[in-house]
């Protein structure tokens, strides 16, 4: 009896020691934006890629549009262990580092493939570890795309065409200052309540890419984009160093091919994404798009030129200049 007990005890120990060895590893991704961007996608390709790659090892489940966690939360739950993979836009970064406030700096770069040729390049590459002693490790940057300004007025082409009026920002001391400079209000918001604080007029306009403002309808409840290009929204795929540490090599290893192959198809489709939604914009003729002549870009790089000055000391001159390189 007493040994039937035992044996059946043993071999349940067993079955759970198994079941708990084969039980995939499970891995959430979350991000703020929608599935139909180049975010978005690049999220899914990522988990396509690794379940491929690791079949039975991982399960990657994916959060998009702030409904696991939202601005403001996401990376502290990253740190917390909530979530293992995160995805913010390089705005996001102020309180773990000032160097990432490089791109921020508005017209900077022309295009995103100076972006892509910069964060290729060695200094580009060094960001990716510059939040170590904060426990955060990059894995890769993804692309976006150049942002474009909006307002709920007719008129939105020089920059005096905004003076007073209030707009949303992301988290960004940059972004504030920038709008500081052509004498408009900054607010700091979360992504997930821009199109209520539009709709509602707790914000007159918004800066975003052409694939954030169609797939959010920011175009359904503004008036006028001027096709500025004035900065960038790219991504730092994050993780939790201790975390990315701990894991057993061949799924690390794993891991980073999946992420590698993911960013080479998401950044390969963002520009498409931008043209294509920017062309749905026009189509849906809600809001106007402003196109600016060479004098009005002038103008507008003109105002915003203080924000250099200020920045430079945190962010340092060498990688400025590294990143202005990238223009060729
Ligand atoms: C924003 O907050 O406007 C963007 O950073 C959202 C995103 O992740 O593209």
């Amino acid at each position: 009896m007493h040994r039937i007990v035992l044996s059946s005890l043993a071999a349940a120990t067993l079955a759970i020691a198994s079941i708990a060895q084969s039980a995939p590893l499970i891995i959430k991704v979350s991000h703020v934006v929608a599935e139909n961007t180049p975010k978005g996608q690049a999220a899914l390709k990522f988990k396509e890629l690794a379940e491929k790659k690791l079949p039975g090892k991982v399960q990657i489940q994916v959060f998009p549009s702030s409904q696991l966690f939202g601005d403001g939360k996401e990376m502290e739950a990253l740190l917390l262990g909530d979530v293992q993979v995160i995805a913010p836009s390089l705005s996001k970064f102020d309180r773990y580092t000032k160097k990432l406030q490089l791109f921020d700096l508005p017209f900077l770069f022309n295009n995103i493939a100076a972006v892509d040729h910069f964060q290729q390049s060695k200094a580009g590459k060094e960001l990716l570890d510059s939040m170590r002693s904060k426990g955060i490790k990059g894995l890769a940057y993804w692309h976006n795309g150049m942002k474009q300004l909006s307002t709920d007025k007719d008129q939105l082409r020089v920059p005096e065409d905004i003076r007073g009026l209030k707009f949303r920002i992301q988290a960004s001391d940059v972004l504030e200052a920038q709008f500081r400079a052509v004498g408009a209000n900054p607010q700091k918001m979360a992504f997930s309540e821009v199109y209520q604080a539009l709709q509602t007029g707790v914000v007159d306009g918004q800066e975003n890419t052409w694939s954030n403002i169609y797939s959010q309808k920011f175009h359904e409840v503004q008036k006028t984009i001027a096709e500025t290009n004035h900065g960038v929204i790219d991504y730092m795929v994050i993780t939790n160093a201790k975390w990315w540490d701990s894991l057993a090599p061949d799924i690390r290893k794993g891991l980073q091919e999946a992420m590698d192959e993911a960013t080479e198809y998401g950044n390969g489709i963002a520009n498409q994404f931008n043209e294509r939604d920017k062309k749905r914009i026009a189509d849906a003729h809600k809001a106007k798009i402003q196109e600016l002549s060479k004098d009005d870009l002038a103008k507008w790089r003109k105002a915003m030129e203080p924000v250099w000055k200020k920045f430079e000391p945190a962010i340092g001159r060498d990688l400025i200049q590294a990143a202005q390189k990238s223009n060729g």
